[in-house]
Protein backbone atom coordinates (compact mmCIF):
# COMPACT_ATOMS: atom_id res chain seq x y z
CA UNK A 1 0.00 0.00 0.00
CA UNK A 2 0.78 3.36 -0.92
CA UNK A 3 2.95 4.65 1.98
CA UNK A 4 0.76 7.93 2.71
CA UNK A 5 -2.12 5.93 2.81
CA UNK A 6 -0.76 4.05 5.60
CA UNK A 7 0.42 7.08 7.43
CA UNK A 8 -3.73 8.91 7.00
CA UNK A 9 -4.84 4.70 8.39
CA UNK A 10 -2.39 4.90 11.04
CA UNK A 11 -3.90 8.44 12.16
CA UNK A 12 -7.29 7.33 11.93
CA UNK A 13 -7.03 3.96 14.04
CA UNK A 14 -5.50 6.37 16.70
CA UNK A 15 -8.27 9.40 16.03
CA UNK A 16 -10.11 9.38 19.67
CA UNK A 17 -12.86 11.79 18.36
CA UNK A 18 -14.00 8.93 15.72
CA UNK A 19 -16.67 6.21 16.14
CA UNK A 20 -16.14 2.27 15.66
CA UNK A 21 -18.54 3.32 12.15
CA UNK A 22 -17.19 6.19 11.32
CA UNK A 23 -13.50 4.70 11.57
CA UNK A 24 -14.57 1.81 9.26
CA UNK A 25 -16.27 4.05 6.96
CA UNK A 26 -12.90 6.25 6.27
CA UNK A 27 -11.27 3.03 6.62
CA UNK A 28 -13.15 1.62 3.62
CA UNK A 29 -12.76 5.11 1.82
CA UNK A 30 -9.14 5.12 1.79
CA UNK A 31 -8.53 1.38 1.00
CA UNK A 32 -10.76 2.13 -2.33
CA UNK A 33 -8.73 5.22 -3.00
CA UNK A 34 -5.66 2.83 -2.87
CA UNK A 35 -6.41 0.05 -5.46
CA UNK A 36 -7.87 3.15 -7.34
CA UNK A 37 -3.94 4.44 -7.27
CA UNK A 38 -2.99 0.18 -7.91
CA UNK A 39 -4.84 0.29 -10.75
CA UNK A 40 -3.75 3.54 -12.48
CA UNK A 41 -0.11 2.85 -11.70
CA UNK A 42 -0.24 -0.27 -13.24
CA UNK A 43 -2.19 1.64 -15.99
CA UNK A 44 0.62 4.19 -16.44
CA UNK A 45 2.89 0.76 -16.47
CA UNK A 46 1.45 -0.25 -19.05
CA UNK A 47 1.41 2.77 -21.63
CA UNK A 48 5.07 3.33 -20.60
CA UNK A 49 6.01 -0.05 -22.36
CA UNK A 50 3.45 0.29 -25.50
CA UNK A 51 5.40 3.95 -25.76
CA UNK A 52 8.78 1.56 -25.74
CA UNK A 53 7.86 -0.65 -27.83
CA UNK A 54 6.50 1.97 -30.10
CA UNK A 55 9.77 3.73 -30.19
CA UNK A 56 11.79 -0.13 -31.15
CA UNK A 57 9.77 -0.15 -34.02
CA UNK A 58 9.67 2.64 -35.04
CA UNK A 59 13.39 3.06 -35.47
CA UNK A 60 13.39 -0.55 -37.00
CA UNK A 61 10.92 0.84 -39.73
CA UNK A 62 13.31 4.22 -40.58
CA UNK A 63 16.26 1.62 -40.77
CA UNK A 64 14.27 -0.58 -43.22
CA UNK A 65 12.78 3.00 -45.41
CA UNK A 66 16.73 4.25 -45.22
CA UNK A 67 17.56 0.61 -46.66
CA UNK A 68 14.96 1.16 -49.06
CA UNK A 69 16.16 4.11 -50.09
CA UNK A 70 19.58 3.08 -50.64
CA UNK A 71 18.26 0.38 -52.78
CA UNK A 72 15.83 2.94 -54.52
CA UNK A 73 19.50 5.26 -54.93
CA UNK A 74 20.96 2.18 -56.50
CA UNK A 75 18.66 1.25 -59.03
CA UNK A 76 18.69 4.99 -60.22
CA UNK A 77 22.12 4.95 -60.77
CA UNK A 78 22.28 1.89 -62.54
CA UNK A 79 18.93 2.51 -64.81
CA UNK A 80 20.82 6.20 -65.69
CA UNK A 81 23.76 4.41 -66.49
CA UNK A 82 21.54 2.12 -68.43
CA UNK A 83 19.96 5.38 -70.18
CA UNK A 84 22.86 6.63 -70.97
CA UNK A 85 24.90 3.02 -72.38
CA UNK A 86 21.18 3.10 -74.28
CA UNK A 87 21.60 6.62 -76.24
CA UNK A 88 25.15 5.54 -76.72
CA UNK A 89 24.53 2.20 -78.51
CA UNK A 90 21.59 4.42 -80.86
CA UNK A 91 24.03 7.07 -81.32
CA UNK A 92 26.08 4.40 -82.88
CA UNK A 93 22.99 2.91 -85.19
CA UNK A 94 22.38 6.00 -86.48
CA UNK A 95 26.12 6.23 -87.45
CA UNK A 96 25.83 2.95 -88.60
CA UNK A 97 22.66 3.17 -90.96
CA UNK A 98 24.16 6.72 -92.11
CA UNK A 99 27.18 4.69 -93.38
CA UNK A 100 24.58 1.34 -94.48
CA UNK A 101 22.76 4.25 -96.92
CA UNK A 102 26.43 5.51 -98.20
CA UNK A 103 26.69 2.20 -99.11
CA UNK A 104 23.79 1.98 -100.74
CA UNK A 105 24.71 5.21 -103.04
CA UNK A 106 27.95 4.11 -103.94
CA UNK A 107 27.17 2.85 -107.17
CA UNK A 108 24.56 5.33 -107.86
CA UNK A 109 27.49 7.61 -107.07
CA UNK A 110 30.11 5.75 -109.19
CA UNK A 111 27.20 5.90 -112.09
CA UNK A 112 26.85 9.82 -111.60
CA UNK A 113 30.57 10.11 -111.58
CA UNK A 114 30.99 8.39 -114.53
CA UNK A 115 29.02 10.63 -117.07
CA UNK A 116 30.66 14.14 -116.18
CA UNK A 117 34.00 11.75 -116.28
CA UNK A 118 33.14 10.47 -120.15
CA UNK A 119 32.81 14.33 -120.85
CA UNK A 120 36.04 15.49 -119.00
CA UNK A 121 37.84 12.64 -120.74
CA UNK A 122 36.15 13.26 -124.64
CA UNK A 123 36.43 17.36 -124.86
CA UNK A 124 39.99 16.70 -123.69
CA UNK A 125 41.04 14.56 -125.88
CA UNK A 126 38.87 16.71 -128.95
CA UNK A 127 41.01 19.06 -127.49
CA UNK A 128 43.99 18.10 -128.00
CA UNK A 129 43.67 17.54 -131.50
CA UNK A 130 42.44 21.07 -131.79
CA UNK A 131 45.72 22.51 -130.11
CA UNK A 132 47.41 20.06 -132.95
CA UNK A 133 45.05 21.54 -135.69
CA UNK A 134 45.41 24.89 -134.51
CA UNK A 135 49.44 24.78 -134.42
CA UNK A 136 49.42 23.39 -137.75
CA UNK A 137 47.24 27.00 -138.87
CA UNK A 138 49.63 29.00 -137.26
CA UNK A 139 52.42 27.76 -138.95
CA UNK A 140 50.85 28.55 -142.33
CA UNK A 141 50.41 31.75 -141.20
CA UNK A 142 46.65 31.44 -141.08
CA UNK A 143 45.51 33.44 -138.28
CA UNK A 144 41.67 33.56 -138.32
CA UNK A 145 41.83 30.03 -138.58
CA UNK A 146 44.13 29.49 -135.68
CA UNK A 147 41.55 32.65 -133.64
CA UNK A 148 38.41 29.96 -134.82
CA UNK A 149 39.94 26.88 -133.22
CA UNK A 150 41.49 29.14 -129.88
CA UNK A 151 37.93 29.77 -129.37
CA UNK A 152 36.66 26.12 -129.79
CA UNK A 153 39.31 25.16 -127.21
CA UNK A 154 38.02 27.81 -124.65
CA UNK A 155 34.44 26.49 -125.11
CA UNK A 156 35.79 22.95 -124.75
CA UNK A 157 38.20 23.76 -121.36
CA UNK A 158 34.80 25.60 -120.13
CA UNK A 159 32.54 22.20 -121.05
CA UNK A 160 35.66 20.35 -118.87
CA UNK A 161 35.32 22.63 -115.93
CA UNK A 162 31.97 22.12 -116.05
CA UNK A 163 31.54 18.78 -116.10
CA UNK A 164 34.78 18.38 -113.33
CA UNK A 165 32.91 20.59 -110.70
CA UNK A 166 29.78 18.89 -110.81
CA UNK A 167 31.99 14.97 -110.50
CA UNK A 168 33.68 17.33 -107.61
CA UNK A 169 29.69 18.26 -106.52
CA UNK A 170 28.97 14.70 -106.38
CA UNK A 171 31.69 13.69 -104.49
CA UNK A 172 31.12 16.50 -101.82
CA UNK A 173 27.09 15.27 -101.31
CA UNK A 174 28.97 12.40 -100.78
CA UNK A 175 30.97 13.04 -97.94
CA UNK A 176 28.76 15.20 -96.40
CA UNK A 177 26.02 12.37 -96.26
CA UNK A 178 28.08 10.83 -93.92
CA UNK A 179 29.35 13.24 -91.88
CA UNK A 180 28.31 12.16 -88.24
CA UNK A 181 27.81 15.95 -87.18
CA UNK A 182 24.58 17.44 -88.53
CA UNK A 183 25.69 19.87 -91.06
CA UNK A 184 24.44 23.81 -91.33
CA UNK A 185 20.91 24.94 -93.22
CA UNK A 186 21.97 26.75 -96.65
CA UNK A 187 19.09 27.56 -99.38
CA UNK A 188 18.58 24.41 -101.04
CA UNK A 189 16.73 23.34 -104.70
CA UNK A 190 14.82 21.26 -102.74
CA UNK A 191 14.01 19.76 -106.92
CA UNK A 192 17.44 19.50 -107.94
CA UNK A 193 17.90 17.34 -104.40
CA UNK A 194 15.44 15.61 -105.14
CA UNK A 195 16.19 14.67 -108.87
CA UNK A 196 20.08 13.96 -107.29
CA UNK A 197 18.47 11.02 -104.88
CA UNK A 198 16.31 10.08 -106.87
CA UNK A 199 18.84 8.97 -109.57
CA UNK A 200 21.02 7.75 -107.03
CA UNK A 201 18.70 5.61 -105.28
CA UNK A 202 17.59 3.89 -108.76
CA UNK A 203 21.17 3.29 -109.88
CA UNK A 204 22.12 2.09 -106.85
CA UNK A 205 19.35 -0.37 -107.02
CA UNK A 206 19.96 -1.40 -110.57
CA UNK A 207 23.89 -2.29 -109.39
CA UNK A 208 22.89 -4.49 -107.11
CA UNK A 209 19.65 -6.18 -108.60
CA UNK A 210 20.23 -5.80 -112.50
CA UNK A 211 17.09 -7.50 -113.04
CA UNK A 212 15.32 -4.13 -111.20
CA UNK A 213 13.48 -2.53 -113.20
CA UNK A 214 10.71 0.49 -112.35
CA UNK A 215 9.53 3.54 -114.04
CA UNK A 216 10.45 6.63 -112.29
CA UNK A 217 8.83 10.03 -113.19
CA UNK A 218 8.98 13.40 -111.47
CA UNK A 219 7.02 15.98 -111.39
CA UNK A 220 8.53 19.13 -110.00
CA UNK A 221 6.70 22.55 -109.53
CA UNK A 222 9.57 25.12 -110.74
CA UNK A 223 8.49 28.09 -108.94
CA UNK A 224 8.99 26.53 -105.41
CA UNK A 225 11.41 29.18 -104.59
CA UNK A 226 15.03 27.53 -102.12
CA UNK A 227 14.07 26.60 -98.68
CA UNK A 228 16.80 26.65 -95.40
CA UNK A 229 17.47 22.89 -94.83
CA UNK A 230 20.52 20.86 -94.05
CA UNK A 231 20.50 19.20 -97.48
CA UNK A 232 22.51 15.82 -96.94
CA UNK A 233 19.74 15.51 -93.96
CA UNK A 234 16.67 16.05 -95.87
CA UNK A 235 18.56 14.15 -98.87
CA UNK A 236 18.32 11.38 -96.82
CA UNK A 237 14.96 11.27 -95.99
CA UNK A 238 14.22 11.86 -99.48
CA UNK A 239 16.79 8.80 -99.89
CA UNK A 240 14.48 6.69 -97.52
CA UNK A 241 11.25 7.48 -99.02
CA UNK A 242 12.67 6.58 -102.55
CA UNK A 243 14.36 3.18 -101.54
CA UNK A 244 11.17 2.22 -99.60
CA UNK A 245 8.99 2.74 -102.56
CA UNK A 246 11.44 1.12 -104.90
CA UNK A 247 11.66 -1.68 -102.23
CA UNK A 248 7.38 -1.85 -102.48
CA UNK A 249 7.47 -1.76 -106.28
CA UNK A 250 9.44 -4.46 -106.69
CA UNK A 251 8.39 -6.53 -103.76
CA UNK A 252 4.67 -6.52 -105.59
CA UNK A 253 6.35 -7.14 -109.26
CA UNK A 254 7.15 -10.96 -107.64
CA UNK A 255 3.88 -11.93 -107.12
CA UNK A 256 1.72 -9.45 -109.90
CA UNK A 257 1.01 -10.36 -113.12
CA UNK A 258 2.60 -9.26 -116.05
CA UNK A 259 0.80 -6.12 -116.77
CA UNK A 260 1.97 -4.26 -113.51
CA UNK A 261 4.23 -1.74 -114.43
CA UNK A 262 6.29 -0.82 -111.60
CA UNK A 263 6.16 3.28 -111.10
CA UNK A 264 7.33 5.30 -108.61
CA UNK A 265 6.83 9.31 -108.81
CA UNK A 266 8.47 12.15 -107.42
CA UNK A 267 6.74 15.28 -107.23
CA UNK A 268 7.18 18.81 -105.32
CA UNK A 269 4.53 21.71 -105.16
CA UNK A 270 3.61 24.83 -103.25
CA UNK A 271 0.82 25.26 -101.12
CA UNK A 272 0.16 27.45 -98.02
CA UNK A 273 3.58 29.02 -97.61
CA UNK A 274 5.06 24.93 -97.40
CA UNK A 275 7.02 23.10 -99.65
CA UNK A 276 5.18 19.38 -100.18
CA UNK A 277 7.42 16.68 -101.27
CA UNK A 278 5.80 13.53 -102.53
CA UNK A 279 7.20 10.13 -102.81
CA UNK A 280 4.45 7.98 -104.53
CA UNK A 281 4.56 4.06 -105.58
CA UNK A 282 2.18 1.55 -106.76
CA UNK A 283 3.28 -1.31 -104.96
CA UNK A 284 1.46 -3.48 -102.09
CA UNK A 285 0.42 -0.59 -99.65
CA UNK A 286 0.82 -0.79 -96.01
CA UNK A 287 -1.45 -2.79 -93.61
CA UNK A 288 -3.94 -0.87 -91.35
CA UNK A 289 -2.37 -3.13 -88.51
CA UNK A 290 0.89 -1.85 -89.43
CA UNK A 291 0.59 1.86 -90.34
CA UNK A 292 0.88 2.82 -86.70
CA UNK A 293 3.97 1.23 -86.10
CA UNK A 294 5.97 2.07 -89.07
CA UNK A 295 7.63 5.37 -88.00
CA UNK A 296 8.72 3.76 -84.85
CA UNK A 297 12.47 2.72 -84.55
CA UNK A 298 13.85 -0.77 -85.70
CA UNK A 299 9.67 -1.61 -86.92
CA UNK A 300 10.70 -2.91 -90.28
CA UNK A 301 8.74 -6.04 -91.97
CA UNK A 302 12.19 -6.53 -94.62
CA UNK A 303 13.69 -9.59 -94.02
CA UNK A 304 16.18 -9.71 -91.45
CA UNK A 305 19.63 -7.96 -92.22
CA UNK A 306 18.00 -6.50 -95.20
CA UNK A 307 16.55 -3.52 -93.28
CA UNK A 308 17.26 -1.58 -89.88
CA UNK A 309 14.10 -0.31 -89.42
CA UNK A 310 15.59 3.26 -88.91
CA UNK A 311 14.49 5.10 -92.10
CA UNK A 312 11.18 6.41 -91.25
CA UNK A 313 12.17 7.10 -88.00
CA UNK A 314 15.41 9.01 -88.72
CA UNK A 315 13.54 10.40 -91.36
CA UNK A 316 10.73 11.44 -88.72
CA UNK A 317 13.53 13.14 -86.57
CA UNK A 318 14.96 14.96 -88.93
CA UNK A 319 11.65 16.48 -90.87
CA UNK A 320 10.41 17.66 -87.32
CA UNK A 321 13.63 19.24 -86.57
CA UNK A 322 12.86 21.46 -89.61
CA UNK A 323 9.76 22.08 -88.66
CA UNK A 324 8.03 20.64 -90.68
CA UNK A 325 5.74 17.14 -90.75
CA UNK A 326 5.22 13.95 -92.56
CA UNK A 327 3.19 12.07 -93.09
CA UNK A 328 1.60 8.56 -95.02
CA UNK A 329 -1.65 8.15 -97.21
CA UNK A 330 -1.83 4.19 -98.32
CA UNK A 331 -4.26 1.75 -99.56
CA UNK A 332 -3.64 -1.67 -99.47
CA UNK A 333 -3.18 -3.96 -103.10
CA UNK A 334 -2.86 -0.07 -104.71
CA UNK A 335 0.09 1.77 -103.03
CA UNK A 336 1.32 4.42 -100.80
CA UNK A 337 2.11 8.04 -100.91
CA UNK A 338 4.20 9.83 -98.10
CA UNK A 339 3.98 13.47 -98.12
CA UNK A 340 6.77 16.05 -96.62
CA UNK A 341 5.67 19.75 -95.47
CA UNK A 342 8.54 22.26 -95.07
CA UNK A 343 7.98 25.68 -94.05
CA UNK A 344 9.34 28.01 -96.79
CA UNK A 345 10.47 30.83 -94.29
N1 LIG B 1 6.39 2.70 -99.65
C1 LIG B 1 6.09 1.73 -98.81
N2 LIG B 1 5.24 0.74 -99.14
C2 LIG B 1 4.94 -0.26 -98.29
N3 LIG B 1 5.43 -0.36 -97.03
C3 LIG B 1 6.28 0.59 -96.61
C4 LIG B 1 6.66 1.68 -97.48
N4 LIG B 1 7.52 2.47 -96.78
C5 LIG B 1 7.67 1.90 -95.56
N5 LIG B 1 6.95 0.78 -95.45
C6 LIG B 1 6.85 -0.10 -94.26
O1 LIG B 1 7.41 0.57 -93.15
C7 LIG B 1 8.47 -0.20 -92.57
C8 LIG B 1 9.48 0.70 -91.93
O2 LIG B 1 10.17 1.48 -92.91
P1 LIG B 1 11.60 2.07 -92.58
O3 LIG B 1 12.07 2.84 -93.75
O4 LIG B 1 11.54 2.75 -91.26
O5 LIG B 1 12.49 0.77 -92.35
P2 LIG B 1 12.92 -0.29 -93.44
O6 LIG B 1 12.78 0.28 -94.81
O7 LIG B 1 12.21 -1.56 -93.14
O8 LIG B 1 14.44 -0.46 -93.09
P3 LIG B 1 15.63 0.53 -93.55
O9 LIG B 1 15.01 1.84 -93.88
O10 LIG B 1 16.51 0.60 -92.38
O11 LIG B 1 16.22 -0.14 -94.72
C9 LIG B 1 8.97 -1.06 -93.73
O12 LIG B 1 9.63 -2.23 -93.28
C10 LIG B 1 7.66 -1.37 -94.45
O13 LIG B 1 6.95 -2.40 -93.79
MG1 LIG C 1 13.53 2.29 -95.27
Amino acid sequence: MNRHLQNIIIFIEQDAHLSAEEKAALLKQVKDADKELEITSFKLDRTEKVKRTTAILLEETIQELEQKRKAIEETNTALQKSLEELKAAQQQLIQSEKMASLGELTAGIAHEIQNPLNFVNNFSEVSNELIDEMNEELEKGDIEEAKALAADVKQNLEKINHHGHRAADIVKGMLQHSRSNTGQKEPTDINALCDEYLRLAYHGLRAKDKSFNAKFETNFNSSIPKINVVPQDIGRVILNLINNAFFAVSDKKKTANENYEPAVIVSTKKENGKVLISVRDNGNGIPATIKDKIFQPFFTTKPTGSGTGLGLSLSYDIVKAHGGEIRVETKEGEGTEFIIKLPIA
